[in-house]
This record gives C-alpha cells, structure tokens and sequence, in this order.
C-alpha cells in the first residue's frame, strides 16, 4: 500500500519539489494552501507525473485548523506517514527586532511554531501507533543564525528548531522521525525569489538553490533519519557581532 505524504504549504518552489521527489517513490501527497488555484497548478504538475494527489485550503496562520485540517486530510487519504512544513508566503516581511510589537511576533509564533506544534499533535499518536512516521520542517536561515534587520521569523522558527530536535530524541525509539532543515540560501523559483528578483531595490546576491536539490536533501534526512538538524547549504555567514561601544 502507497504511503501519505503532506505538504503543508505547497507553492511552486519548494512545496512542489517536495511533493515530486516523495511521490517518486511511490507516496501519495497531499497538498495544503490557501490558494486553491496554486494548488491546481502544483497537482496538476504532479498527475502529468503519475503521482496520486489531493489539494486541501487552509490557512496555516491560525492553530485552530489542525484537527480540522489532519481529519479531513485522513478521510480522503488514510493515515499520513509523512509531514512536510515549510509554508512562506512571497511577500512575507522581516523586521528590526528593536521594533517588532507583540501582535506582530504572535501572528509570526502562530504560523511557524504554534500551528506546526497542533499538526505535530495531532498525527503524532497514530505514527507513534504504528511505529513509523517523520516530520520534516523547512525554515531559512535566521532560525539558527539571527540576523540584524531580519528578525521576526527567526525566533518563532528557532522556537520550532529547538522542539523538533527535542522531538528528535523522544522519538527515536518509536520509529518516528522528527527533523529540521535549515535554508542558508534562497529557493530558486519561488514566490520570494521571484519577488526579491523581480525589483531593483530588493534583489540581492545571497546565494539560491534548486529547490529539487532541497527535496533531495529532505529525501536523505527522511531515508537516513540519523540527525535532528541539517543546513543547506552549509551556512558560512558568521553569528553577528555586538557593534564596538563609541568611544
Ligand atoms: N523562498 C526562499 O527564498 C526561502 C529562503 C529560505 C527558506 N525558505 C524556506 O523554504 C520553505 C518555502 O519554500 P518556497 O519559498 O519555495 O515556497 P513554496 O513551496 O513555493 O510555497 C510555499 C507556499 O506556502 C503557502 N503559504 C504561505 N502562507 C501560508 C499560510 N498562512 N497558510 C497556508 N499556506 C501558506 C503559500 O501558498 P498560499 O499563499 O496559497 O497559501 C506558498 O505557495 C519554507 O520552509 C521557508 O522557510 C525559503
């Protein structure tokens, strides 16, 4: 019997990459978003492809839609054997941490690290159940390597970093996998590539990656499942520095 795969934030970078590489081997996907016209665009990718998929709209935003969401999920495809989190939106915004207000930072914790958390209870007792089961969780760089300016999303997924390498340990001896993969470079073909290169003063020169050599890096983590944290590319941006105190 073919295994589930679930793709919570399924766009046509990362998402979808994803999707094609577990579906090549075999797993049905299921697809999560809140536009369903982009979901199309990625199920139907993934039909010309042979690989069995259903498209589900949600906003990821608000914990409260994981009960709800992983029910109707497990009505149409059975049980998952696979989560995949990495939603990001093309115009999501980052901000000086000196200025970043609290509803702004709990609008931020919600998606990257409170509704994650609800998916994770929710298909965690049926993994657990049967012995077999992985989480993946995809974030960008500032997860683990704060950088000025750039705050925000950084410390709500370096709140979901350090659950899932707890996760990581509980787990092991259950059969279930729980691993996170941080991006040191952009996703080539994304919403956020696309905008960040679409305008002269936000396009920068970080480095980008193929988002089907992320898939495979993801593929790796989920066949070797020997470590909670794995960076790609390996990061060289060194942690910042405390500016020099005026003289
Ligand atoms: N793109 C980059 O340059 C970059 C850099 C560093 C790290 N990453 C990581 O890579 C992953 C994303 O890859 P990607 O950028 O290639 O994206 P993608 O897979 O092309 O698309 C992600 C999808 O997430 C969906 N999404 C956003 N907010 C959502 C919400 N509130 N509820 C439900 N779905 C939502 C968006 O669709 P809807 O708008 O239709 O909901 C979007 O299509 C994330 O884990 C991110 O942290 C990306």
């Amino acid at each position: 019997m073919s295994r589930t795969l679930v793709v919570l934030g399924a766009g046509v970078g990362l998402g979808s990459s994803v999707a094609h590489r577990f579906g090549r081997d075999g797993f049905r996907i299921g697809l999560v978003g809140r536009r369903q016209h982009r979901l199309d665009e990625v199920g139907a990718g993934l039909r010309a492809a042979g690989v069995d998929c259903e498209t589900f709209t949600a906003d990821l935003a608000h914990p409260d839609v994981a009960a709800g969401l992983i029910g109707k999920i497990e009505a149409k495809l059975g049980g998952i054997d696979a989560l995949h989190y990495g939603p990001l939106a093309g115009d999501q915004q980052f901000y000086a941490a000196r200025s970043l207000d609290i509803a702004t930072q709990q609008r931020l914790l919600d998606l990257f690290f409170l509704t994650p958390m609800a998916l994770i209870a929710e298909v965690l007792p049926g993994m657990i159940e049967r012995g077999e089961g992985a989480i993946l969780v995809t974030q960008g760089l500032t997860a683990i390597n704060p950088i000025p300016g750039l705050s925000g999303v950084g410390p709500a997924m370096a709140a979901m970093h350090n659950y899932i390498c707890s996760l990581f340990s509980e787990l092991a001896d259950h059969g279930v996998y729980a691993g996170t993969l941080t991006l040191c470079a952009g996703v080539r073909g994304s919403e956020m590539y696309q905008r960040l290169h679409s305008r002269d003063d936000l396009r920068s020169s970080a480095p980008s990656v193929c988002p089907d050599d992320i898939a495979e890096v993801l593929w790796t983590m989920y066949v070797d499942r020997d470590q909670p944290a794995t960076e790609y590319p390996v990061s060289d941006v060194a942690p910042p520095r405390r500016p020099p105190d005026p003289a």
